[in-house]
């Protein structure tokens, strides 16, 4: 199969093979923990243009909404079955209080969004229509409350106003505001980086600063709650990066009365937050290709540095690992309000977006959720507006490709990659997964992360199986991208550059591909 010519909706596509086939294989007899639905979560934050424009326009806008909220937006996160959604921050959360977001929105207090460009903050979307976009989506809720700069009271009492079905003061208020029956809170984050923007604290301060908070869940203990309306999860505010220190004293000192801690880690070119000089999204050489690549994939080595601390701390794996915040970070496009974090989304984020969502097929004892920062207009979102224009995004389609893996259980699968040096490290060219559903559909994910060869494999599948679908998102530019309003450039389309005989696939991948096949055993 090398050099294949594959004929694909209308275009060509020729694979330039480098000359040794990749030998994999796959046993489906062994299998790790599901993978989560959640672990395709999204955040959105009051930052830039995340909320405001990208998800709430108002009732009274041209663009086409549902009590505010887009309905072109509210479509696309619906054929992505968004399994949580994380709100209101972010380092944004740390400075909220949620009594400015509910009553008649042209009462709300207008604030100052400190963290995100000092811009006005008007309130407009607040409880009622975040859980109003959550119900739209059909995806459970993650609040983070502000502990840095809030109390015990303010969180217990903003649980009970979603959560109480009594006469009590805060559900009645509730009601007043139009909302009769007890809204579905699903995960309590107690503060957000509280290493950072969430307060600067030391983590044995912040173990102690987590247990107050804790005891006025009101819970005995994990899944028993004295207060039977809140039944959410409650996840501590974790580690950044290879902070496993924090996660140790945390988990340490608070870990009986956590359900989860969180961990972020971002994409970040040279590992630093971008500077004015850096490259943007767009600008992408063979050099940045591999570093953002290389970076991504040190998210393998970020969990397995993690977990080991949780297996030490916790045997017995009760807390689980949350990673509420990842993706890449570009400097901002140019001409933007820099501290708004709006960047493109190409072919590369497709990539890197594969790349992590094998890296968590692989960890799913411990990861059972994550969140990519951010859903829309944010770093590594899913979608893009431009006033009534929306595009989706390469991540976006990935995300959709892998929606047959939620659920399904992985499997082993060995690729001998060859892989390529960078820096301090390296990482495999080809990377992926693989996961059996119930009904005994083997999905395999693959991602050729070469900037400029394809790759030929040969993968021992242990049985004889049928193709199903095969689906691959590809381009001959790295910086392929779509632009709210225009024809999209990219796209996944079926791919027919495969067979499977004999027990074996064969495939070719072409040069920075994305490919989801689904096989039904014979
Ligand atoms: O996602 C943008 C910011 O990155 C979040 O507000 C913060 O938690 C992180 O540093």
């Amino acid at each position: 199969m090398n050099k294949l010519i594959s004929a694909v909706i209308g275009c060509l596509f020729i694979v330039e093979s480098s000359a040794s086939v990749i030998k994999g294989s796959i046993d489906t007899t062994q299998h790790a923990d599901k993978i989560e639905p959640t672990i395709y979560g999204q955040f959105t934050e009051h930052l830039g243009y995340g909320v405001y424009d990208g998800v709430w326009v108002g009732e009274n806008s041209e663009i086409p909404n549902t009590r505010g909220i887009r309905n072109d937006v509210v479509a696309a996160l619906r054929e992505l079955k968004v399994p949580v959604v994380r709100w209101p921050g972010g380092c944004f959360a740390d400075e909220y209080h949620w009594q400015d977001g509910i009553g008649p929105r042209e009462q709300r207090p207008v604030r100052k969004n400190n963290w995100w460009g000092g811009v006005v903050e008007t309130n407009a979307f607040g409880t009622h229509e975040f859980f109003d976009f959550a119900e739209q989506i059909g995806a459970k809720t993650y609040l983070s409350v502000n502990v840095a700069s809030s109390n015990p009271t303010e969180m217990r009492e903003w649980i009970e106003y979603l959560t109480s079905d009594e006469p009590d003061t805060l559900a009645n208020m509730r009601r007043g505001n139009g909302r009769e029956t007890p809204f579905s809170l699903d995960y309590i984050g107690i503060g957000n980086e509280s290493w950072g923007c969430g307060g600067a604290m030391r983590p044995e301060y912040y173990s102690d600063l987590y247990r107050r908070f804790a005891a006025f869940l009101h819970r005995n203990g994990r899944g028993f709650h004295n207060n039977n309306d809140n039944k959410a999860l409650a996840v501590a505010s974790g580690a950044n990066n290879l902070d496993t220190n924090w996660t140790h004293v945390v988990t340490s000192n608070a870990g009986s009365m956590m359900d989860a801690i969180s961990l972020h880690f971002y994409t970040l070119n040279n590992g630093e937050w971008p500077t004015r000089n850096e490259l943007t999204a767009t600008d992408i050489t063979q050099e940045s290709w591999n570093e953002i690549v290389y970076q991504a994939s040190r998210m393998d080595d970020v969990l397995s540095a993690h977990e080991a601390v949780l297996e030490f701390n916790d045997p017995d794996n009760k807390i689980a690992l949350y990673v509420d915040e990842w993706g890449t970070w570009y400097r901002p496009e140019i001409g933007n309000e820099p501290s708004f974090l709006f960047q493109q989304n190409t072919l590369r984020d497709a990539i890197t977006a594969s790349v992590t969502l094998n890296i968590f097929h692989k960890h799913t004892r411990r990861v059972k959720m994550a969140n990519i920062a951010q859903t829309v207009n944010v770093l590594q979102a899913m979608l893009l507006t431009d006033g009534a224009k929306m595009a989706k995004t390469p991540t976006y389609h990935v995300f959709k490709m892998y929606l047959p893996f939620q659920n399904a259980l992985p499997v082993k699968m060995d690729l001998k990659s060859p892989s390529r040096s960078h820096k301090e490290g390296n990482f495999d060219l080809v990377s992926g997964s693989a996961a059996i559903k119930d009904d005994g559909t083997l999905m395999i994910a693959l991602t050729n992360a070469d900037f400029g060869n394809g790759h030929s494999l040969n993968i021992n599948l242990g049985k004889n199986y049928a193709i199903n679908s095969a689906k691959i998102l590809t381009h001959q530019q790295a910086n392929a991208h779509n632009i709210p309003g225009e024809n999209p450039t990219l796209e996944p389309f079926d791919y027919n550059g495969l067979v499977v005989l004999n027990e074996q696939l064969e495939v070719d991948l072409p040069a920075k591909s994305v490919l989801v096949l689904q096989l039904a055993p014979q």
